[in-house]
């Protein structure tokens, strides 16, 4: 059987609600290592994806059900860059589904948002840091490591941060798979 494909859709407060669970169980992989409420998702609903204005955008991601979200944060449209946000069902990870997302999310910021630099940090305590490693790999992309960044369970630890540059994303040809979005989800 074919895997399954990935699509990116408009976010519904319910999708954020069901994101709030999954991500008030991963704290480790956090930069904002605290419980949120459903009161404060619904904030962020409202006040980040609700608002055009936010220096963010943010998506659902789906196969034939919604397993994740994505985003891309801390946008700085005058040095056109902008940080990455992943997070993915804990049902729906290994699966190829995160690699996938990536590929979306970077066409998206590369060629419809103009951006120039996409960049991410991840705890080395995070078991993610293999996935991000293999993602620095595939787009041949900068990355170093910072010192100290993350405290947790009495003990700090570093991050690896990355830089991927629009010209990493178009040089590979990756650009030639279509961005699949569904109809009528906007
Ligand atoms: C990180 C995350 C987005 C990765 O997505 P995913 O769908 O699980 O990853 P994929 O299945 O596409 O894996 C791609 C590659 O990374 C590797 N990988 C992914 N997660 C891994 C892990 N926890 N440990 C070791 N390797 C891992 C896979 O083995 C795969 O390698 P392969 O192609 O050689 O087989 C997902 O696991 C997730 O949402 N985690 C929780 C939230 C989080 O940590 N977000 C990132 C914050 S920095």
């Amino acid at each position: 059987m074919d895997k399954a494909q990935v699509v990116l859709k408009v976010l519904t407060a319910e999708d954020c609600e069901q994101v709030r669970l999954w991500r008030n169980e991963s704290l480790v992989a956090l930069r904002t290592p605290y419980f949120l409420t459903k009161e404060a998702q619904h904030d962020f609903y409202t006040n980040v994806i609700c608002n055009r204005n936010a220096r963010a955008r943010f998506w659902g991601i789906w196969t034939d059900e919604f397993i994740g979200m994505c985003g891309l944060e801390n946008i700085e449209w005058e040095n056109r860059r902008a940080e990455i946000s992943l997070i993915l069902s804990p049902n729906c990870q290994r699966k190829g589904f995160g690699m996938q997302t990536m590929q979306l999310l970077l066409k998206q910021g590369f060629l419809y948002m103009n951006l120039d630099n996409i960049w991410g940090e991840c705890y080395l305590s995070n078991p993610a840091i293999h996935f991000w490693e293999k993602i620095i790999q595939k787009y041949n992309s900068y990355s170093t490591r910072f010192i100290n960044t993350k405290y947790w369970n009495g003990e700090y630890s570093d991050s690896l941060f990355f830089n991927i540059k629009r010209s990493d994303f178009t040089n590979e040809s990756f650009v030639s798979m279509q961005c699949q979005y569904s109809s009528g989800n906007y």
